[in-house]
């Protein structure tokens, strides 16, 4: 062999062995990324996947506050279509009392006094309204409590017994 061949098969083997060194660190380079990428994408699909179906709708307080409805409280109803119903005007106790009293106070399903009956009410409403109040609350034989009204507040539902004493005198 040349002088000359000689060179050149040193330069080569060097160059060669500068490159397979390169492609090595390159594939640890490659590696490295891709692993990062792919665990950041599968973070995000389990993230999407265990996201909850609804969330908790926190009151700023400008709303007044009024209990959650039965159906959020199960956890069915999503955040956003709670928060109309968080805004919604309170009902009258006439609106209250046709949403939720009606069905056994006007017809006098299962024994309930009526609307207008005075007879019925006289003795309900001797016993005092504290003592009806504790009745309502906490329902009495075939009367449920609350009246089924469960988002009602206590004063909500003292304003619709007023309304039906008043109609029942
Ligand atoms: C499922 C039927 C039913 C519904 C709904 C209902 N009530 Fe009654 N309620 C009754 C019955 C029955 C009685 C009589 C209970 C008894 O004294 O045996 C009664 C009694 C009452 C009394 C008299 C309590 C007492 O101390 O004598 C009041 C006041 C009253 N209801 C208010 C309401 C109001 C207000 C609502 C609606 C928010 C309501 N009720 C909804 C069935 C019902």
């Amino acid at each position: 062999m040349s002088h000359n061949d000689k060179q050149f098969a040193t330069v080569f083997v060097v160059v060669l062995g500068a490159l397979a060194v390169l492609a090595i660190i390159l594939f640890f380079i490659a590696g490295s990324l891709t692993k990062e990428i792919s665990t950041y994408k599968e973070e995000e699909i389990i993230l999407g996947n265990i996201e909850p179906v609804g969330k908790v709708n926190i009151d700023d307080g400008s709303a007044p506050q009024t209990p959650a409805a039965p159906e959020a409280a199960a956890g069915v109803e999503t955040a956003a279509a709670a928060a109309p119903a968080a805004a919604a005007e309170p009902l009258s106790a006439e609106q209250i009392y046709q949403k939720n009293c009606m069905a056994c106070h006007t017809t006098g399903a299962a024994g309930a006094p009526k609307l207008g009956d005075a007879a019925a009410w006289a003795p309900r409403i001797a016993q005092g309204m504290d003592a009806i109040m504790v009745n309502v609350v906490n329902g009495i034989n075939a009367m449920p409590p609350k009246g089924l009204c469960m988002t009602c507040s206590e004063d909500e539902l003292k304003a619709v017994v007023d309304y039906i004493i008043v109609k029942s005198q």
